[in-house]
């Protein structure tokens, strides 16, 4: 197991690496940022935001917390988005939640863990708004998957419905709003197909992303070996 002074050292070597790819990057980068998205993703380790989609420092303003939520009241999220849209003047904001996420299943499963039970209330609460999504052929992975992606497209829509990204739309400034979602298990990202670049356009995106969300989920109630194995995957 690495030690804290371990973690130093790879900071040297890695800093040294970058520099001899690309000489003066961290004087370039330290003068000015412009990233042109905003992720918001979970604070789960195995989503390192940057990594999974190749952006380099500087190219990505990120905001991540336990089950990637927006939630209306939220300062730290609204403050992040609030820079990245007004100051940095992103150009997309990516709702990126992934498929096994901790705070999902323990939302799903009614786990208790203490005091983030009440943040992951706001999980469940999608539950109860959905309940005819939840179906009793579905096994609890699969349910789990669901809500997953469920709770991608509640963020997302949060993210559309806050006085930051309307504001915007309303000055005519480019944004666009995404709900992706990860596989832990094979390392890719799946778009939701919610992409919301325009004032009230929201519920007609966010229709037409469930539909296609049951669409595809459809094989699952009468899932062939294959399909189950997949179904299982996370
Ligand atoms: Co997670």
């Amino acid at each position: 197991m690495l030690n804290l002074s371990d973690l130093i050292d790879n900071n040297r070597r890695w800093a040294a690496g970058v520099e001899r790819r690309e000489p003066g990057f961290f004087d370039r980068l330290s003068r000015q940022q412009a990233p042109r998205y905003l992720w918001i993703g979970c604070a789960d380790s195995r989503v390192p935001a940057n990594e999974i989609v190749g952006l380099l420092p500087g190219e990505l303003f990120v905001h991540r917390n336990v089950a990637n939520l927006v939630v209306h009241s939220d300062l730290n999220c609204l403050s992040v988005l609030q820079y990245a849209v007004e100051v940095l003047r992103v150009e997309h904001v990516i709702v990126c939640g992934h498929y096994g996420c901790g705070g999902v299943e323990a939302a799903w499963k009614r786990t208790p863990f203490g005091l983030i039970d009440n943040w992951l209330r706001h999980v469940q609460d999608i539950v109860e708004r959905n309940r005819t999504l939840f179906t009793r052929t579905m096994t609890d992975a699969q349910s789990a998957d669901r809500l997953c992606e469920l709770n991608v497209l509640e963020q997302a829509s949060n993210v559309c419905r806050t006085t930051i990204v309307q504001d915007a739309w309303r000055r005519g400034q480019p944004l666009a709003v995404h709900g992706w979602i990860y596989r832990l298990r094979n390392g890719l990202i799946r778009d939701l197909g919610l992409n919301v670049s325009r004032e009230n356009t929201l519920d007609a995106e966010r229709e037409r992303a469930l539909r296609a969300l049951m669409a595809a989920e459809m094989p699952r109630e009468t899932p062939p070996a294959s399909a189950a194995i997949e179904g299982g995957k996370r």
